[in-house]
């Protein structure tokens, strides 16, 4: 079966703003799943991968050392950039881009993970995994942030839209749980972020405002 977990819901947003005709570059393509439901609504998209399996669509190279390929209506880069050489990658998306065409990005911000994000994931997380912070820095430290991938693609491209959503009912590939999950960001937003677990006052303070969410955070999808 597919796993679509990153990249659903992407395919009608990419698909709405660009028209059922225009042609995509896929970043990061992984199996070419995202490839794939993009070509089956009329659009002309193909994917660029080191590791992308043997496919017409697919191109088993880094993007940055890609051949002419031509230019995009819009490329998309799912759960890819904070892995990728990101100057030299966003230079790449930039000589791919027709004038006026359009990036789609879905990233992380692996650095926002915090006590909050493991309670919630003790919670709902069966496995043995350890999801505690310090584990969780450990695993991540080497990737890009959050932060350093929009400063990145904002100095390069104008910032149209950007939208925060739920991350770590996804990463468990928990479909069910992405209302729950959502539910608890809104109940955030709404109390003005106090944390959903007490924990001793000292290890909040200062914190609780910038970190205290259960959304677009947690560990790398990546299995590697
Ligand atoms: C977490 S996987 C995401 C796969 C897929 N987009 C998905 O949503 O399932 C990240 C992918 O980015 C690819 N990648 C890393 N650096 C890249 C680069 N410079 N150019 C193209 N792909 C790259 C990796 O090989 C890996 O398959």
């Amino acid at each position: 079966m597919v796993d679509d977990r990153w990249w659903r819901g992407m395919d009608a947003v990419v698909a709405e703003r660009i028209g059922g005709n225009g042609r995509v570059l896929d970043i990061g393509c992984g199996d070419g799943g995202f490839v794939e439901r993009l070509c089956a609504q009329g659009i002309d998209a193909i994917g660029v991968d080191p590791r992308a399996p043997v496919h017409p669509r697919l191109i088993a190279e880094v993007v940055e050392d890609v051949g002419a390929i031509g230019e995009f209506d819009a490329v998309s880069a799912v759960m890819a950039l904070h892995h990728t050489k990101l100057d030299v990658v966003v230079a790449a998306i930039r000589r791919l881009l027709r004038p006026g065409g359009r990036l789609f990005v879905y990233e992380f911000a692996w650095e926002v993970y915090d006590a909050r994000a493991e309670a919630w994931l003790a919670a709902h997380d069966s496995s043995a995994g350890d999801n505690s912070v310090a584990r969780w820095r450990l695993k991540h430290t080497g990737l890009h942030t959050g932060v350093a991938v929009r400063t990145a693609l904002a100095t390069a491209l104008e910032l149209r839209e950007e939208s925060e959503r739920p991350y770590l009912a996804r990463m468990l590939g928990i479909a069910e749980l992405e209302a729950e999950e959502q539910a608890v960001d809104r109940r955030r937003r709404t109390t003005r972020d106090r944390p959903v677990v007490r924990r001793p006052a000292p290890k909040w303070s200062g914190r609780r405002n910038r970190s205290s969410r259960v959304t677009d955070s947690a560990r790398c999808g990546c299995r590697s």
